[in-house]
């Protein structure tokens, strides 16, 4: 009879923390929290890091199928194989600006030589690729570059940003900046867009880095982009391992204000799969929080987010912060974004150079090249 008692109490007392109360997986996931006379378990949303009862509707923004219920299925994320390295960073962000130029319009020479000069001489540019984008516009093409440095037993592969004509001029634009699509490397559904820029784009880099990862194949490929480049640069990370063009531990992924990608379900599967994926942000980049949850509720971000709290052009040794959840998290971009567009539209291009679109074009010439066509419906020129 007494003991009975105890126990009534002491269950009591262990219900006693509310389960937003915990504050990680271990010790929410299986916790039971007393809402008037029944136990309810606590559940973890490993997207923002946040425990809720479950069935509740707010708290955190996890879908059902997407939260954790279970301690022994909390670590379920690897920490990355490398920390983020900022100087790295800032050379992954030349790397997107050279994805910008136009390699018809220049002389080919000095393209090769503003790498030499931006990148210590250690970089042979491969190809630049250009796949059809027209369902963006007239003429218009998706692009990537793609370099190897044998002395760093490196490969870069660098999207470009977004395309000139695309965002107005596109045809059915409505639809494809607003209808979702399934995305099979991960799963989870990404904006149709994306993935038409992905699905043109894909075969051809995929294609060529099959030929270089079989000559390099120790190599560390580093995946990078900025913007809607930096969009890119995740699918096409998620795709390469899934597909095992380049293994997972090898792959790295720097994105530069990237804006969100997919839904949660996205979200969920990418951060589970690519290991060493981080997320520049700075402060009043409104193209970081594009896919933006008032216009797309069901967009997400990825995980790793870097956030740069500086109002000028950020360097190597700049202060940044690197965000424990995916999104919404105090001091990181959401959180820090002053929404007055107008004041902040040039911040958009300030990642490690004053202008990220511009950078690499200002040390080249203007020339004439032709691209030739090859790997089926991809455009190619090769150095
Ligand atoms: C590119 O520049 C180099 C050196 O300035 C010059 O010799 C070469 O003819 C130029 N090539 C083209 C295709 O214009
Ligand atoms: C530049 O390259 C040289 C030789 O290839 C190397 O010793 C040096 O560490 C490199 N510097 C940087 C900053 O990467
Ligand atoms: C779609 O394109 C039309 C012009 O073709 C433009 O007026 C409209 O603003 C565009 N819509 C979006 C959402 O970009
Ligand atoms: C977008 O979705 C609508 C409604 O489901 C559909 O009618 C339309 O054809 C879709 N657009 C594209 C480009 O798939
Ligand atoms: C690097 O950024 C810091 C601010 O974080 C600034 O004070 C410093 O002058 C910058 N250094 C260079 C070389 O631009
Ligand atoms: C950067 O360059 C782009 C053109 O490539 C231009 O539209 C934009 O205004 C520039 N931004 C800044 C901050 O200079
Ligand atoms: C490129 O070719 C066009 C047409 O042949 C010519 O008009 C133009 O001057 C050339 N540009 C350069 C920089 O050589």
């Amino acid at each position: 009879m007494f003991a009975r008692e105890i126990v009534v109490v002491l269950s009591v007392l262990s219900a006693a923390l509310c389960c937003v109360e915990y504050k990680d997986c271990e010790s929410c996931a299986g916790s039971e929290h007393r809402v008037r006379f029944s136990m309810k378990s606590c559940e973890w949303c490993p997207l923002t890091l946040k425990c809720r009862t479950q069935g509740s509707v707010f708290a955190n923004h996890c879908d059902r199928d997407l939260s954790v219920g279970a301690a022994d299925l909390c670590g379920w994320i690897e920490e990355p194989r490398m920390k983020y390295d900022s100087q790295l960073a800032e050379e992954l962000a030349k790397w997107s600006s050279l994805a910008y130029v136009d390699p018809r319009k220049l002389n080919k020479s000095s393209i090769q030589s503003a790498v030499d000069a931006q990148f210590n001489n250690s970089y042979q540019l491969v190809e630049f690729l250009m796949a059809d984008c027209d369902w963006a516009g007239d003429e218009n093409y998706c692009k990537a570059v793609v370099a190897k440095s044998e002395s760093q037993n490196r490969i870069v592969v660098a999207l470009e940003g977004t395309f000139s004509s695309y965002q107005s001029h596109g045809k059915d634009n409505r639809t494809y900046f607003t209808n979702m699509t399934t995305f099979s490397p991960t799963g989870g559904k990404i904006l149709l867009y994306r993935k038409a820029a992905h699905d043109s784009l894909y075969p051809c880099v995929k294609s060529l880095l099959k030929e270089l990862t079989t000559t390099m194949p120790t190599a560390e490929v580093m995946v990078t982009g900025h913007a809607f480049g930096g969009a890119q640069a995740q699918l096409m990370a998620a795709h390469m391992i899934t597909n095992d063009v380049a293994s997972r531990r090898n792959v790295h992924i720097y994105t530069f204000g990237s804006p969100r990608v997919g839904d949660k379900g996205f979200a969920y599967s990418y951060d589970r799969m690519a290991d060493n994926s981080w997320r520049v942000t700075r402060r009043n980049d409104f193209m970081a929080l594009g896919g933006a949850r008032d216009v797309f509720p069901f967009c997400f971000h990825t995980r790793r987010e870097v956030y740069y709290d500086y109002p000028g052009v950020m360097n190597s040794t700049t202060d940044y912060k690197i965000c424990d959840s995916n999104e919404g998290e105090e001091g990181c971009l959401e959180d820090r974004a002053d929404m007055e567009r107008g004041v902040i539209a040039g911040n958009l291009y300030r990642y490690f150079v004053p202008n990220i679109s511009e950078y690499m074009k200002n040390f080249m010439k203007a020339g004439n090249n032709t691209i030739t066509k090859r790997r089926a419906t991809c455009h190619t020129m090769p150095f």
